[in-house]
């Protein structure tokens, strides 16, 4: 039985998603989880292509422990410097550097000859592995490439020091039968290749992502690389939940399995969703919704005697449980950081003040409070409290059938208390508008999203709102029983985010 390497690039590629963005302490949370998941290698990043990335990399690797911690660098002096930098507090570290192969890209993009492109890329390899000693290099567009034309640059790249050697699909054209022949030409052609991993980073643009990457496992790679929810570039990655549950049940067939717990995967996916705001599909296997809800009545008769009749995983193995009532309006302290803690998060002593604060007046307003009640209210005090500029005062709404809705607005801003009232096409328009007038802002509401969390009429509502300006795109987060409170307090978090890009 192998061990596949599972490799997460959810905070690189999978932040290239469109609107994905999220900032440093989300990052951290999502990593915090990746590492109770078991995942091997965290790609934390692409430590030179920003300042933002090179702080995230740098945080993750000083505060997350387990997993080998991983930046992208191109294959330039300055990128490979950089990672290196944002690296320093990993005890275990990786570079990532990655050059294109494909005739395509070298003549189109690029502009230079295959030649130089090797040389480059070994010379590059060489230069990280100067700073450590785990460097993976990725062959850019490596499905399009001439097959012999990779194998010399898999070649060079181990002689430099490559201790992986990644295979992408970089734009999702492969095919699963194709990847025999690929893994057959590079287990044959490439000198070194029996002492180096070969991965596989494969997206989804022809929904084969999953697919090809257990065509590749199948015919020899070691390492997987992935997302959760199988978020990314375009169509996405390969999705993290599905090709680990696909190897794991099939086990039988591919002779190999990962060191994932599984039973991790529901959190970190509604962890990424929350954070990203790219919601789940209902009928996406293994983590959505209606993954395990059988409605036809042979079905349901099946399962009552016996569940394997029509259940190939059970909802429990990738951590699908009852919501559990943890707490209540009389839990002390001491109970709320313990559960927030076996929640995966570890809240700095400010912050879980704050939090608690919170937890205490939905206490009083709602009876049940469940896990996903606390992850709610994390979600909208901590991932939002560093770049509080404007915080939300008061609010009054008057709105119903024949009247005109009008909202009064009261936030502190850093020029002091201010209050303004609108009226609007509904009461979210009217607080909407008073918030615009408060604050000034110019930016464009894109998405506005309301969802109820754990059923009920006290139920806590969640508003997600995504907001531009000046070609930055934020996502603002409120949870409140009061679904127009929470559709302010999403707007104010917005504008928060805003505020600190200025920064
Ligand atoms: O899709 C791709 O080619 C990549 C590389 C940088 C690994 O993301
Ligand atoms: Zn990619």
């Amino acid at each position: 039985m192998r061990t596949i390497q599972i490799m997460d690039t959810t905070l690189r590629d999978g932040e290239q998603s469109p609107g994905a963005s999220m900032n440093i302490d989300e990052k951290v949370v999502i990593a915090r989880q990746l590492a109770r998941l078991g995942v091997d290698v965290i790609e934390a990043g692409f430590a030179y292509s920003s300042k933002g990335d090179f702080e995230a990399v740098k945080t993750v690797a000083g505060e997350v422990e387990g997993p080998v911690i991983c930046s992208l660098a191109r294959a330039r002096e300055a990128d490979i410097k950089s990672a290196w930098k944002a690296l320093q507090e990993a005890p275990k570290r990786r570079i990532h550097v990655f050059h294109s192969t494909s005739d395509i890209h070298l003549k189109y993009q690029f502009r230079i000859s295959p030649q130089e492109a090797l040389k480059r890329s070994a010379e590059m390899v060489q230069l990280a592995k100067s700073f450590v000693d785990d460097v993976e290099f990725s062959a850019m567009d490596a499905t399009r490439t001439d097959i012999d034309y990779l194998c010399d640059v898999m070649t060079a790249v181990i002689k430099a020091g490559a201790t992986t050697v990644n295979v992408p699909d970089t734009v999702g054209y492969a095919l699963p039968w194709e990847f025999e022949k690929i893994n057959h030409a590079i287990k044959t052609k490439v000198s070194g290749i029996e002492k180096t991993t070969i991965s596989m980073h494969c997206h989804n643009d022809l929904g084969l992502a999953v697919a090809n990457s257990l065509a590749a496992v199948q015919s020899g790679a070691g390492q997987v690389e992935c997302t959760i929810n199988g978020i990314g570039e375009r169509a996405g990655n390969c999705s993290m939940e599905e090709v680990v549950m696909a190897l794991r049940t099939r086990k039988d067939f591919f002779q190999a399995d990962t060191d994932i717990n599984a039973g991790e995967f529901v959190r970190a996916s509604r962890l990424v969703t929350k954070i990203t705001g790219i919601p789940v599909q209902p009928n996406k296997a293994i983590v959505g919704a209606n993954a395990f809800a059988h409605e036809a009545g042979i079905h349901t008769d099946g399962l009552l005697k016996e569940r394997s009749t029509y259940e190939i995983i059970t909802p429990e193995s990738v951590g699908f449980s009852k919501m559990k009532l943890v707490l209540g309006k009389h839990s002390g302290r001491h109970a709320f950081k313990t559960r927030l803690q076996e929640l995966g998060y570890e809240l700095a002593e400010k912050d879980l003040e704050k939090a608690f604060v919170r937890f205490k007046e939905l206490a009083d307003r709602k009876k049940d409070i469940f896990d996903e009640d606390i992850e709610a209210l994390i979600s909208d005090e901590v991932f939002t409290s560093d770049y509080e500029v404007y915080r939300l005062e008061a609010l009054d709404v008057s709105s119903g059938l024949d009247k005109k809705p009008e909202a009064l607005v009261r936030i502190s801003t850093p020029e002091g208390i201010r209050e303004k009232t609108s009226t609007g096409d509904g009461p979210v328009d009217a607080a909407y508008r008073a918030i615009a007038l408060i604050t000034g802002t110019c930016s464009k509401l894109l998405k506005f999203e309301v969802k109820g969390i754990t059923g009920g009429t006290d139920a806590l509502g969640e508003v997600v709102a995504m907001v531009e300006q000046d070609e930055e795109t934020v996502r603002g987060h409120g949870a409140d029983t009061d679904i127009i409170v929470a559709a302010a307090k999403a707007y104010i978090s917005a504008l928060n985010k805003l505020a600190s890009k200025k920064l």
